[in-house]
């Protein structure tokens, strides 16, 4: 071999090996970008299936779960689902992962409670949920936050109950339109039934707390609020809406002349809906308008259509306008006062103004054509007055302040009548025993009403089983 073929050789040898190196290098920056590319659609997953909502209690610890999540049957805390070894998930494999999510089991075997939607999430695809899991033990930091147990009452305080409610209400849902480049419509329907869970606020629940199915997105009750009807009726639902109001409602919060996003829904909006992709929020708002319609007979015109009948009271009666727009502590000290007309202009006019219409550029809304204020119940308007409104979303934040500590039940009745006669739905009237309901977090649910009757009808079966045993072992006794 001749010198120079040597230094051939060594150049080609340390030509491959840089090549190697390079196509190394390459591979792992291919890899780290997959990688990335992973944690990035598992957090889209994530935000989509709005985790957080649930799963943050401080904002500083994301995900570090703690929060009460008030169910009829008594508050169920919100689990850390950061990937802590000792407090959180860190030691779930994907396996349990998932079946946390789809069949409500966590990892030690026990059952979930449905306050956690894993009925929705029953139909996230493969692909999801893998991505989701390499984002939560990946990119979530962990947090080593305690959770306090959660504790209800007898007999919910079962948990192998679910065994029977899930055997009934938990249906393996489909995974169409799971990919972002499906039909529209189908992207639509998988973000709204499976990773959105709309249907666990906007669709009413049976005895059992499962959501009907003939009734599905017909508005119900959460919380004191009302999650209206989305259905695409145009009179009691949204039909009226075009599919792009509805995608600046979710991303926005608000739609002027429509309405505004209060209680459950501003969370929505501000930890989920605002940070979707305009695509994924329109592919919602197209699917909306293709649910099936369901019109409440008494309904006559759009919520959103009403803007008072009675006249207002001359200008000139009302208490000269306030220059700030912050409450002046004075204006309810006579807690006698229970004229609607003095407590509007103490209290709102300075931001929805006298006329109501709200300011020019409705950054404070009009409180006609509002659908808070037009629905055939005042619930949505009560709720906002009591506590207000404060939320984050795309294009701004807005703050209305609560007033449960201002007002009593009276007073928010005869301000909320006063709203309604001038502004909204002239035919609905709020009593004081409504708002004190409403302050206490709504109606009671039935099952809750009748559980001493369950137990008191289950206390007999049991001892009449007892009886019929004691019975048969004595005759058959008497007989031997
Ligand atoms: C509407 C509220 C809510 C939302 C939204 C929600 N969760 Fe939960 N989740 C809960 C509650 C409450 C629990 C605890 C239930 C219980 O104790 O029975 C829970 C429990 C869990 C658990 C079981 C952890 C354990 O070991 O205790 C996991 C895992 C979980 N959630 C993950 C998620 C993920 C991921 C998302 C988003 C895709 C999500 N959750 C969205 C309320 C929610
Ligand atoms: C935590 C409960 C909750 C969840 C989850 C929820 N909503 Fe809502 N939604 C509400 C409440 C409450 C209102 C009424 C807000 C108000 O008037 O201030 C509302 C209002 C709306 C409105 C306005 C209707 C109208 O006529 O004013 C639309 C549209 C809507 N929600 C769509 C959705 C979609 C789509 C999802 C799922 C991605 C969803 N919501 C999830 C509770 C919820
Ligand atoms: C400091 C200003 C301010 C005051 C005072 C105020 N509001 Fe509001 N109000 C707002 C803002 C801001 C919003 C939300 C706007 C949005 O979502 O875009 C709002 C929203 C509302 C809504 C719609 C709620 C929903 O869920 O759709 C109603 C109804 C309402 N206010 C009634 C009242 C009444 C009645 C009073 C007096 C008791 C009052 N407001 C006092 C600023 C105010």
């Amino acid at each position: 071999m001749t010198i120079i073929s040597i230094v051939h050789t060594r150049g080609w040898i340390l030509k491959g090996l840089m090549l190697a190196t390079v196509g190394f290098v390459s591979m792992v920056h291919a890899q780290a970008a997959a990688d990335d590319a992973l944690v990035a659609h598992g957090k889209a997953v994530a935000i989509a299936g709005d985790c957080a909502a649930c799963h943050t209690d401080n904002k500083a610890t994301p995900f570090a779960g703690g929060r009460p999540i008030g169910s009829p049957l008594g508050n169920i805390f919100a689990s850390n689902i950061t990937p802590s070894k000792t407090n959180g998930i860190g030691n779930y494999t994907e396996e349990q992962f998932a079946a946390a999510l789809r069949r409500g089991v966590d990892a030690r075997g026990r059952h979930l409670y449905p306050a956690m939607p894993y009925t929705a999430y029953a139909g996230i695809s493969d692909e999801d949920m893998h991505a989701m899991y390499v984002y939560f033990m990946q990119a979530v930091p962990p947090v080593d936050n305690a959770v306090p147990p959660t504790k209800l009452s007898f007999p919910y305080s079962m948990r192998w109950t679910m065994a029977i409610w899930n055997a009934l209400y938990l249906k393996k849902g489909t995974v169409e339109g799971s990919s972002p480049d499906s039909k529209e419509i189908d992207r639509g329907r998988y973000l709204v039934d499976t990773l959105g869970h709309c249907s666990s606020c906007h669709t009413p629940r049976n005895l059992l707390m499962a959501e009907r199915s003939g009734k599905y997105l017909g508005g119900a009750n959460v919380d004191g609020w009302i999650a209206p009807n989305i259905t695409s009726d145009p009179v009691s639902g949204i039909g009226g809406w075009s599919a792009e109001e509805i995608a600046a409602y979710l991303k926005n919060g608000h739609v002027n002349g429509k309405g505004q996003a209060g209680g459950g829904m501003a969370e929505a909006v501000e930890q989920s809906l605002r940070y979707m992709p305009d695509s994924d929020l329109h592919a919602i708002g197209v699917y909306l308008k293709s649910v099936p319609a369901i019109r409440v007979a008494s309904d006559e015109k759009p919520a959103y259509e009403y803007a008072g009948g009675t006249p207002l009271p001359s200008i000139t009666k009302l208490e000269p306008q306030r220059p700030d727009v912050t409450r002046d502590p004075n204006f309810a000290k006579d807690a006698s006062s229970t004229d609607g007309s003095v407590l509007y202009s103490g209290a709102c006019a300075s931001c929805h103004q006298p006329s109501g219409k709200g300011t020019g550029d409705q950054y404070f809304p009009s409180l006609s054509h509002n659908r808070a204020v037009g629905m055939s119940t005042s619930d949505n308007l009560v709720m906002a007055i009591l506590h207000g409104i404060d939320r984050e979303g795309a294009d701004m934040h807005v703050l209305m302040p609560a007033f449960d500590r201002d007002l009593n039940d009276a007073q928010i009745a005869a301000v909320a009548n006063y709203v309604s006669q001038h502004f909204g739905n002239p035919g609905v009237v709020t009593t004081t025993a409504q708002v004190a309901q409403i302050r206490a977090g709504g109606p009671t649910p039935l099952l809750l009403r009748l559980t001493p009757y369950l137990l008191a009808a289950a206390a007999i079966v049991v001892l009449l089983i007892v009886w019929l045993i004691f019975r048969r072992k004595k005759s058959r006794r008497v007989r031997s």
